[in-house]
C-alpha cells in the first residue's frame, strides 16, 4: 500500500493534521464542511501538486497562510521500503517535491504516485467534453508506457507550431511539409499507444462493470481523431485550405475521443444518474486494475461521498470490488452507517472521524461495536 502516514499542513480548514496509521481502506466521515474532501485534496496535492477541485492554488491554501505542505511516509514502488515524500507549494508559485531526499519534477511525481479520483466531476467522463475524456485516456497511456510522455510532448509542440503557422496565413510549402511530417510522426506514435491502452483496458472495464452493474451493457470505443483508413498525411494535405481559413488543425490526436455506447445510443443520453456513476467508476477502477496488472503497483483512490447516488446494494458491490483490489482507498461519507460494517474482518480498514478540520483515528470498524 503506497501511503503509510500522512501529515497535512494548511490545506483549506486543515491547519495541521496527522493521519496515522493509514490502512488500505480508509473511511473518513463527518458533517458537512468538516474537512473530508479537503483531506482528499491534500492527497491529490501530494501526487500532482494541485487540487482536483479548483484550478487555482490560492483556493487550496488555508486562509491567512502562504503555503501548503503535505508529507508522507510512502512505499509507492511497492518494494517494502517506506521513504519520505513531501510536496510544498507557496502562494508565489514556488513548488518543491522531494522523494527519499531527491527533488522530483511534476511528471516524475505523477509517475511515482498514481492517483484516481471518483467524485461528482467524474461524471464528465460521460457528460463532459472530449478534452476531459482525453485526460482520462492519457492518464492510462502515460502510466502504461514510459515512452508515451515523449510522444505526447513532441505532438503538443508540433501542433502548436503548425497552428501558429496557420494563423500567420502564409506558409512556405517546404516548411509546411517539414512540420507536417513531424506532426504525423508524433500523432501516429501517440495514437498507437492510446489505442493499445484502450485495447488492454476494454476487458478490464467490462469485467469491473459486470461486477458493479448488472443488466446494462456498455461498449467502450476509441476514436483516434481522424479516419485511419485514409491516413493522416493525405488528410492534412486535403484539409489544408480549410485549416488555413480556420487558423487551426482540424484533424489529429487533439480530436481523439472515447465513446461509451449502450446499444446505438450514447451512455450519457441513456443511463440514470446512479448507473452513470457506476460506469464512470468502473472505468476508473479498471484503469487501476490494469495499472496493477502491468506494474504490480497499487493506485490510490480518492472516492468522495461514495454512497451518493447509489443504493445500498450497489454501494456494497462497489466496496466488495475495492476490497478485492490492491488499491489504497480514501473514502468519504457523512454517516459511515453500513459502510463501516460491510468489510470482511481480514480487510485492513480504518475509520477516521473528521470534525472542524481535526481528524481522530477511530480504529477498525469492529472496534466500534
Ligand atoms: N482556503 C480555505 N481556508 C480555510 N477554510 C476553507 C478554505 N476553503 C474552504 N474552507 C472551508 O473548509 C471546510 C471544509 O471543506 P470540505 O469541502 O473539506 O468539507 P467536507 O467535509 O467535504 O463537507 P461536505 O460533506 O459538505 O462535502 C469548509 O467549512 C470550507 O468552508
Ligand atoms: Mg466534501
Amino acid at each position: 500500500m503506497p501511503l503509510k502516514q500522512l501529515k497535512i499542513e494548511h490545506i483549506r480548514n486543515l491547519e495541521q493534521v496527522n493521519l496515522s496509521p493509514l490502512s488500505r481502506i480508509n473511511i473518513l466521515y463527518g458533517d458537512n464542511g468538516s474537512g473530508k474532501t479537503s483531506v482528499l485534496e491534500a492527497i491529490h496535492f501530494l501526487g500532482l501538486t494541485r487540487s482536483f477541485r479548483s484550478g487555482q492554488f490560492r483556493h487550496l491554501v488555508q486562509e491567512g497562510c502562504d503555503r501548503s505542505l503535505v508529507f508522507a511516509q510512502a512505499d509507492p514502488l511497492a518494494n517494502g521500503q517506506s521513504k519520505p515524500l513531501g510536496v510544498e507549494r507557496h502562494l508565489e508559485g514556488d513548488v518543491r517535491a522531494r522523494y527519499a531526499g531527491a527533488s522530483l519534477g511534476p511528471a516524475d511525481l505523477a509517475e511515482l504516485l498514481p492517483i484516481q479520483v471518483i467524485n461528482s466531476d467524474t461524471f464528465d467522463l460521460l457528460d463532459g467534453s472530449p478534452g476531459t475524456r482525453r485526460q482520462f485516456l492519457d492518464w492510462g497511456a502515460f502510466h502504461a508506457d514510459a515512452t508515451f510522455i515523449q510522444y505526447w510532448r513532441g505532438f503538443k509542440r508540433a501542433l502548436k507550431q503548425r497552428n501558429s503557422l496557420l494563423k500567420c496565413g502564409k506558409i512556405d510549402p517546404r516548411i509546411r511539409r517539414v512540420w507536417d511530417a513531424e506532426f504525423v510522426h508524433y500523432a501516429e506514435q501517440m495514437t498507437s499507444l492510446r489505442q493499445a491502452y484502450i485495447d488492454q483496458l476494454r476487458p478490464e472495464f467490462e469485467a469491473v462493470l459486470s461486477a458493479l452493474l448488472q443488466g446494462v451493457e456498455v461498449r467502450l470505443l476509441f476514436s483516434p481523431g481522424w479516419d485511419q483508413s485514409k491516413g493522416l498525411e493525405p488528410l492534412l494535405e486535403a484539409g489544408f485550405e480549410r485549416d488555413l481559413r480556420q487558423g487551426f488543425t482540424s484533424l489529429g490526436p487533439q480530436r481523439a475521443d472515447l465513446r461509451f455506447k449502450v446499444g446505438t445510443l450514447n451512455a450519457a443520453d441513456r443511463l440514470s444518474r446512479g448507473q452513470k456513476k457506476l460506469v464512470v467508476s468502473a472505468f476508473r477502477l479498471a484503469q487501476g486494475a490494469l495499472f496493477h496488472r502491468l506494474s504490480n503497483r497499487a493506485c490510490i483512490y480518492l472516492i468522495d461521498d461514495l454512497p451518493s447516488e447509489l443504493d445500498e446494494r450497489h454501494c456494497r458491490q462497489f466496496c466488495e470490488f475495492l476490497q478485492a483490489s490492491a488499491n489504497q482507498c480514501f473514502i468519504t461519507c457523512v454517516d459511515p452507517g453500513y459502510l463501516s460494517r460491510i468489510w470482511d474482518p481480514e480487510t485492513d480498514v480504518a475509520l477516521f472521524r473528521v470534525e472542524s478540520g481535526t481528524l481522530t483515528h477511530m480504529g477498525a470498524p469492529g472496534d466500534q461495536i
